[in-house]
Parts: C-alpha cells; structure tokens; sequence
C-alpha cells in the first residue's frame, strides 16, 4: 500500500492540479482518453474529406484537403480543447507543421521499435507528462499507419500520378514524404495538453 502510494505520486509528480494522487492519476487517464477521442476524430474528419475529394476531382484535386482541412481540423480540435493537435510525419512534407520536435521523434522511433516486435499501428500510442517552459503538459501520440489510399501522394514515384507529381513538386519543393508503402509509420497525431488548463467536456470539444 505504501509502496503502491508512493509510486503512483511518482507517476504523476508534480501534476500540481489534484491533492491525492489517486486523483491525478484519474485525471491523466482522462487526458489520455480525450487525447484519443480528438485523434479519432481527426483522422476519421481528414479521411473522410479526403475520400470525398478523390471521389469528386481525384487525387490532384485532394492535394487540397491535406494541405488546408488537415490543418483546419487540428486547428478546430486545437482552439476547442485549448490543446495544441497537430500531425507530425517519419519524413515531412510541410516542414512547417509536419516536423517532429525531439519527443516526438523519439516517440516515432519507439513506434517502429514496438511494431518490428510485433504490436500493430493502429492500435498504437504513447502519452506522458512533460515538462518545459517552465509548467508540466501532457504529451500524446496516435500512430498513423500508410494505408492504400495514401499511395496516390505518399507512394513510389510510380504510385503518384504525374498530376500530382508536379503539383507536389511546386507546393512542396523539399518533400520528404514519398516512397512509404502501406504498413509503414507515415507518422502521428501529436497532442499538447497544458496540465493547467482542465479538461473540457468531450461535446464542447468537437469530438
Ligand atoms: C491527395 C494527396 C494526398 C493523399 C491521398 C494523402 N496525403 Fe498526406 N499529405 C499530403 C499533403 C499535400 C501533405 C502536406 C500538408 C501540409 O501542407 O501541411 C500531407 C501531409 C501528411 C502528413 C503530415 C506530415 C507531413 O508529411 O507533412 C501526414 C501524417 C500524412 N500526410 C498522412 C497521410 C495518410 C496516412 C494518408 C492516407 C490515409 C495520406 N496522407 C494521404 C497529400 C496527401
């Protein structure tokens, strides 16, 4: 019983929100939860979009989804929870948002590492607590397996139509994010929940 007190406030030290650490602990799997309800819905959001827009004008005209509702999602899912939601890649194509910080590409890494013993990315992710700038935050990932219907502007340069190829390659003149094929780590939602800010009710979230 010590013993377990004792670890659990190791666990959780220093949350700083909870007196008891049986609480805060309650609290992070929470966090867990809701990081994981948000990254459902923004894979599900993103893949819907993206599917609908191959539908209608093909994979050259879904370029568009990825490069604006994808950071339009994560910026709604952002704004609602006071998170900060975004996606990060094993190799990038936007730089800008799509880079992994040292975390995440340690995370990344333990990804590949986890899936070489066997454990499948769909079912994968990984959180903690954090601390930087000065105040503790809890960090999450959901892995983000390449699928078939990535291949069109992920896959080998004979996957992606020669469309695209040149849209890709005016958008993006340093892409990285070519040549995965499916069952790889494409990469992850990435989620920051500053531990001061508390959780909001999962309907006024978006999720
Ligand atoms: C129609 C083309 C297209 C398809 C299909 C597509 N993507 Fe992308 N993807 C992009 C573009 C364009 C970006 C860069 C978006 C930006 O500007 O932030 C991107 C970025 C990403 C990123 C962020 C990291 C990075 O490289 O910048 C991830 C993760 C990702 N895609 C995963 C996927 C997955 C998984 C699928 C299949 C379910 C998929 N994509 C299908 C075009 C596509």
């Amino acid at each position: 019983m010590q013993f377990t007190s004792k670890l659990l406030s190791t666990l959780i030290a220093g949350t700083m929100m909870i007196g008891t650490g049986a609480n805060a602990a309650d609290d992070l799997a929470a966090r867990e939860q809701a990081a994981r309800a948000a990254s459902g819905a923004f894979v599900q959001k993103l893949g819907g979009a993206l599917k609908a827009e191959m539908q209608k004008g093909g994979p050259e005209q879904a370029i568009l989804v990825c490069r604006d509702i994808a950071p339009q999602i994560a910026g709604e899912l952002s704004r609602a929870n006071g998170w900060r939601v975004t996606r990060v890649g094993t190799r990038v194509r936007n730089p800008m948002l799509g880079m992994p910080d040292d975390w995440e590409r340690n995370v990344l890494t333990d990804f590949e590492a986890r899936a070489a013993k066997g454990e499948k990315y769909p079912d994968m992710a990984f959180g903690e607590v954090v601390e930087f700038g000065g105040s503790k935050h809890y960090r999450f990932m959901k892995a983000i397996p390449m699928q078939e219907a990535c291949l069109s502007c992920h896959g080998s340069a004979e996957q992606i139509p020669a469309g695209v190829k040149a849209k890709l390659a005016s958008t993006y003149p340093h892409d990285l994010a070519t040549g995965y094929k499916p069952g790889e780590l494409r990469g992850a939602v990435s989620i920051i929940q500053p531990l001061d800010i508390p959780l909001v009710a999962s309907e006024a979230a978006g999720n």
